[in-house]
């Protein structure tokens, strides 16, 4: 009759339930990596590999706990002294690298790039044949929700335009609330000048001064430290 009995149903197919939420965050993990412009051996530099002393407890140790959700920015300056006069190679790139690892882990998109590659994005912009526009650059700098920016100030300007578009980026993130983590070799009164003092540069160093919190990384430059003796 084309009818089947009660008891002639197949039993219910066995159904196996795979928890694949690490392996979602794992994929998550890696696309935001991938897009946060680390790149080489910046891939390797974690809080877990890092070596913690007495130069860099205090500031690695604030960075492992950091949530952007409570807004600001952090400023990483170099300290200087009679031995590293320029507080190179104190690890403040390889906190970028380490927190933009950790950012990425917490699944939240971020950006690392040094401030001079941002630069060369903007003059690549008005290449001939180019696939981005300036205003899309922009944007990119502006919306993504964490901004590493590595080695402020490392700029030259011969024009007022590139002062102008850091100015445009950094009152913007201010404005909206968007964390702007930035490592440099100066503190704000020398990136007032290196930005010109008669417009750009204080209007930035002010806004950078209210809206993050100043840290300085001292100690030997870890670049020698790790040079072999034949
Ligand atoms: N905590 C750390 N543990 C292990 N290696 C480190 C640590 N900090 C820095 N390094 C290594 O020391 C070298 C210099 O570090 P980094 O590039 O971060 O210095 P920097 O302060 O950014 O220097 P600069 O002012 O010249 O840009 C790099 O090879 C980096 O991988
Ligand atoms: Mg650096």
């Amino acid at each position: 009759m084309g009818k089947r009995e009660e008891s002639q149903l197949e039993p219910e197919p066995l159904r196996t339930i795979y928890d694949v939420s690490s392996c979602y965050s794992e994929v998550r993990y890696r696309e935001l990596i991938e897009k946060s412009g680390l790149m080489g051996i910046e891939l390797n530099h974690l809080f877990e590999n890092a070596i913690i002393d007495e130069h860099n407890r205090e500031l690695y140790t604030y960075l492992m706990v950091w949530e952007p959700s409570v807004g600001g920015g952090i400023y990483i300056a170099a300290k200087k002294d009679p031995d590293n006069p320029q507080g190179n190679g104190t690890g403040k790139s390889y906190a970028l690298h380490a927190l933009t690892h950790r950012l990425c882990r917490m699944g939240i998109p971020c950006l690392y790039g040094r401030t001079v590659d941002f630069l060369m994005q903007l003059r690549a912009a008005y290449d001939e044949g180019s696939q981005e526009s300036e205003s899309r650059v922009l944007m990119r700098y502006t919306q993504v929700p964490v901004l590493l920016w590595d080695d402020l100030g490392k700029e030259s300007f011969r024009t007022d335009w590139g002062p102008e578009k850091f100015y445009y980026v950094i009152d913007y993130r201010v404005r909206a609330n968007k964390p702007i983590i930035i490592s440099t070799n100066f503190d704000l009164a020398e990136i007032e000048v290196r930005f010109g003092r008669d417009n750009f540069g204080p209007a930035i160093a002010s806004r950078l001064a209210g809206f993050c919190e100043t840290w300085t990384l001292g100690g030997p430059d870890r670049r020698l430290g790790r040079r072999c003796v034949r």
